[in-house]
């Protein structure tokens, strides 16, 4: 080796120079290197230039509505943003790094963050640990944000409520500093949660840098329908035909009873699903009160009619207590009663006992005549009463309904959704 060297002692330079420029000064090109040598510039500052506010690109949003929470007037939504930003100082050359882009862990570069500014809880997440970096300086990432609105859903027309909620997005800034982010399109997925239909996600502004996705949500009418409109109007129109049932009997008013109570199931299921009162309280609430007041009326009504057609007096005053019973058990008690007495009495009387005997039993047959000719009158009154009472109560109750189910279906209420924004 030391005789080449000797002999040959350019050829030794020249080798021992290109060994030099290969090891130590030539600049690793791969894709790896350029990883490194980018995260080795340490910039997980925002990238900043003259303006202090940087922009921030976001081309697309998924919008996805978990769920909604009815009772307690809560959005649970998810969104995911792709976003997009330059920073020139990530820039590499491509006559030496011959790559479009390279990949770079989260970490070690500066992102965004993205907020929901009315959400209670809003959480952002990368949806992956890595980004891609163009070799012009773009930035490509993509977030994801789960968050819960508290939106103040119109719930007047329930079950046929529909309302828009606004999920209001913004990145940090302070004083026209931080970030600015510019939407291009928002995308709804999958619109069915429970009850709850989400009908379409729009992007809107209020002011230049005050962006907010529209969400029209709308119920699922049939769930609400059957199990609370319907059984409302069943129990009416059980209860309307109930006086169908006889006046003088115990049976109308036990009928009416269960219906009253068993109405009362219903005002439970009302009253977990809905929330309390609030600005456009549901109407349907107002309208199970209407019925509970319409069927304990009924009830009362009926009670009522029952005394009139047994006593012909709804007041009870000894008077009319002594003759119920007169009318019923006591009658048989008091014939028995008479026909002992013949009996016992038939064996000794003479011709003029005898007479003084049958004037006895002629006058109460009168008097339980007559006594039946007035329970009978009172009778037709009190069915008389009871047959207008109907006619009122179902032409009532039918206008009613119509009424109701108008409102309930048209009317608007409004309910300002942007008090965050003040
Ligand atoms: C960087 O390159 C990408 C893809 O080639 C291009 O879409 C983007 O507009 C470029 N950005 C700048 C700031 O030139
Ligand atoms: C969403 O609802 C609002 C009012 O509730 C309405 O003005 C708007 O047109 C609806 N948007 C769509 C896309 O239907």
């Amino acid at each position: 080796m030391l005789r080449f060297v000797r002999n040959y002692p350019w050829i030794a330079l020249f080798l021992l120079s290109l060994l030099t420029v290969g090891c130590g000064d030539a600049i690793c090109t791969s894709r790896r290197c350029l990883a490194e040598m980018l995260i080795n510039k340490g910039l997980t500052s925002q990238p900043q230039s003259e303006y202090c506010s940087h922009e921030i690109r976001v081309p697309f949003i998924e919008y996805q509505t978990l769920s909604v929470d009815t009772k307690n007037l809560r959005l649970i939504s998810r969104l995911e943003a792709q976003l997009e930003w330059v920073d020139p100082e990530l820039k590499w050359d491509r006559s030496v790094y011959n790559y479009d882009a390279v990949v770079l862990p989260v970490g070690k570069v500066w992102t965004p963050l993205i907020i929901v500014t009315n959400g209670i809880t809003s959480t952002m997440k990368h949806s992956s640990d890595d980004l891609l970096v163009l070799s012009n300086g773009t930035l490509k990432h993509s977030v994801v944000i789960n968050t819960q609105v508290n939106c103040e859903v119109n719930l007047f027309n329930y079950p046929f409520a529909y309302d828009s909620c606004p999920v209001a997005i913004e990145s940090w800034s302070k004083d026209s500093c931080g970030s600015k982010l510019s939407f291009e399109t928002v995308y709804s997925a999958d619109g069915q949660q429970g009850d709850w239909k989400t009908e379409s996600a729009n992007l809107y502004h209020k002011t230049d840098d005050r962006y907010y996705i529209e969400v029209n949500l709308s119920i699922k009418y049939t769930n609400p329908f059957i199990t609370l409109l319907m059984p409302s109007i069943l129990i009416i129109l059980a209860d309307m035909v109930s006086f169908a049932l006889p006046l003088g009997g115990g049976e109308r008013n036990c009928f009416k009873v269960t219906l009253v109570l068993s109405f009362t199931v219903f005002l439970n299921i009302l009253n977990d699903i809905l929330p309390g009162d609030t600005a456009c309280s549901p109407v349907i609430r107002i309208h199970f009160c209407i019925c509970l007041v319409l069927l304990v009326l009924s009830m009362l009504v009926s009670l009522v009619l029952t005394r009139l057609a047994n006593d012909g007096s709804i007041i009870s005053c000894s008077r009319s207590k002594g003759t119920v019973p007169d009318n019923t058990g006591n009658r048989d008690k008091r014939e028995n009663e008479e026909a002992e007495a013949d009996i016992s009495v038939v064996q000794i009387s003479g011709p003029e006992e005898d007479e003084r005997m049958l004037k006895r039993v002629v006058n109460f047959l009168e008097a339980f005549d007559s006594e039946k000719m007035k329970s009978n009158k009172n009778f037709r009154f009190a069915d008389k009463i009871d047959k207008i009472f109907f006619g009122i109560y179902s032409i009532c109750g039918t206008i009613y309904f119509i009424a109701m189910t108008v409102v309930m279906v048209k009317y608007t209420c409004e309910v300002n959704h942007f008090e965050f924004w003040y």
